[in-house]
């Protein structure tokens, strides 16, 4: 039996509903033959797939980020607005990977999140765009009637400004491989505050997410967030990073992940999510010195974890089209990212899963047609979304643990909790990343009896089980057994959710 110790009077953080984000970019099939699909059986009027929307909703989307991803530094919102049939087809590059036809522009976007019921999050073009575009793109958003592009968005009958809150100032901007690369923090800091200042002229309501180091382990510039938050201090309402768990840093294993069993492939990466911890960390120690700086106790810059998801199976690189599968150990991964999430809920504000539908993918479908099947990884995010907006509180848990080859051990479960004080309940989430052993879970808090009242559990029966359009249901959330006599278990490879009354 393993001791979980829950304490609802130690809060660590609210759980910021914003954290359950998603990530739709044009980039092969996610927007157009995936969210957008006029040509499917399944569409909605307005071309929209439903079984998208659908998974979006049981996911409880909070937000969802757009156009990209290294696209926006190519994307020209105005291409996308007016009458379709006088939009102009686009390829921003030869290799067809982000061919556009802009028939999902900045009203289409809009209007399908709020059929999901999610925030619009938008990501402005700092590659070949310039400050005047994406302060109009704030005014066409945001603006009232009386100036150009509100104007613009009035005429195109939508007369109620869309209030969108979330704007990134670029992406990924610090790494070579994007288009309008910025060598220097000093560099993006003088491009950025041009932006910032032109767009919170249109709109000062708007929150702004400063494009921070790709990743702050091993970032050439180890000091790139801290002078940015420095910098645009004024402008800051979150700093971002991206993660993308076997695609880079220490855990990059892109290449030798064919010749590497499963098994040896899910130690290695459960092992190295810690880096993300750790990351956070580093980036929390700088937002604090910056606050610091300027005399300010209280934190008001969130992190915006707003890539991030298992990247290490298919390259992109020779135009495949990024469907990458996800089987259960990946499933285990998100639900470590869920629980980092969780923990470092004082300060990880925002998170964006990449992506949605068709790339890197929550969802598959057969663009133009009726199939579709939900990834193991969107139900994670479903059975975690039960806690946004709840406080975060200290669990500790005697897990046992393996030797690691970075980290000197690896905990097999991993955990994190939630509380809502009103209804004086508890969630407890427990990922079981041993894929040998059930642990029977002994739960216990120092403020009052426990009841369970209830426990869900994703599983499967590899760690190499995957949905499929054959078989759509292999990883799903079932509903465990609740009893009075016997403890809630964690069964091997698997992520366990108990939801417990504190009497
Ligand atoms: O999500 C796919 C790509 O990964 C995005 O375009 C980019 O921002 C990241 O490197």
């Amino acid at each position: 039996m393993v001791d979980v110790v829950l304490d609802p009077r130690r809060v660590t953080g609210r759980v910021d509903p914003m954290v359950f984000g998603s990530f739709v970019e044009n980039l092969h099939r996610c927007v157009y033959g995936g969210l957008f699909d006029p040509d499917s059986p399944v569409a909605d009027d307005e071309g929209f797939r439903t079984d998208v929307i659908a998974t979006a909703r049981a996911m409880k989307v909070s937000n969802v980020r757009f156009p990209g991803g290294c696209f926006a530094a190519y994307y020209h919102w105005k291409d996308g607005i007016g009458p379709r049939e006088q939009r102009p087809r686009t390829r921003y590059r030869a290799d067809d990977t982000w061919p556009a036809s802009n028939a999902v522009g900045t009203d289409e976007f809009v209007a399908w999140c709020r059929k999901v019921g999610a925030e619009p999050y938008l990501c402005v073009n700092m590659g070949t765009g310039t400050a005047e575009a994406a302060r109009d793109w704030v005014e066409y958003c945001n603006g009232r009637a009386g100036s150009r592009w509100a104007d613009a968005r009035i005429a195109g009958g939508h007369a109620e400004p869309y209030g969108v809150r979330y704007w990134a100032l670029g992406n990924e901007i610090s790494g070579p491989w994007e288009q309008g690369y910025t060598a220097t923090a000093e560099e993006y800091i003088q491009r950025a505050r041009d932006f910032a200042m032109a767009m919170k002229a249109a709109d000062p309501t708007i929150s702004l997410v400063v494009s921070g180091a790709h990743f702050p382990i091993d970032f050439p510039q180890p000091h790139w967030n801290r002078d940015v938050l420095a910098a645009l201090y004024e402008y800051a309402d979150y700093v971002s990073m991206h993660h993308y768990i076997g695609h880079d840093y220490k855990d990059d294993i892109r290449t030798r992940y064919p010749s590497m069993s499963t098994r040896e492939v899910h130690d290695f990466l459960t092992e190295h999510m810690r880096l993300l911890e750790d990351a956070i960390g580093l980036l929390r120690e700088d937002i604090k010195l910056v606050n610091h700086s300027r005399g300010v106790a209280v934190n008001r810059i969130g992190i915006a974890l707003d890539e991030y998801n298992a990247w290490y199976k298919t390259d992109g690189s020779q135009g495949d089209d990024l469907v990458e599968t996800y089987p259960l150990s990946d499933a285990l991964l998100i639900g470590a990212y869920f629980n980092i999430f969780l923990r470092n809920a004082d300060v990880l504000r925002l998170a964006n899963m990449a992506q949605l539908v068709n790339t890197l993918p929550a969802m598959v479908v057969e663009s133009g047609g009726s199939g579709a099947f939900r990834q193991g990884i969107s139900y994670v995010q479903e059975l975690f979304a039960a806690s946004a907006g709840l406080q975060a509180i200290d669990v500790w848990c005697d897990s046992p643990a393996r030797p690691g080859s970075y980290y000197p051990n690896v905990a097999h479960l991993d955990v994190s909790a939630s509380y809502d004080s009103a209804a004086r309940e508890i969630q407890l989430f427990a990922v079981n990343r041993d894929p040998d052993q059930a642990y029977p879970l002994n739960l216990v808090s120092p403020a009052g009896a426990l009841r369970v009242r209830e426990t869900a559990v994703i599983g499967g029966d590899s760690l190499d089980a995957a949905n499929s359009f054959a078989e759509p249901s292999a990883i799903r959330i079932d509903r465990g057994p609740v009893s009075e006599e016997r403890p809630p278990v964690v069964p091997p490879a698997a992520v366990l959710r108990v939801t417990l009354t504190l009497e």
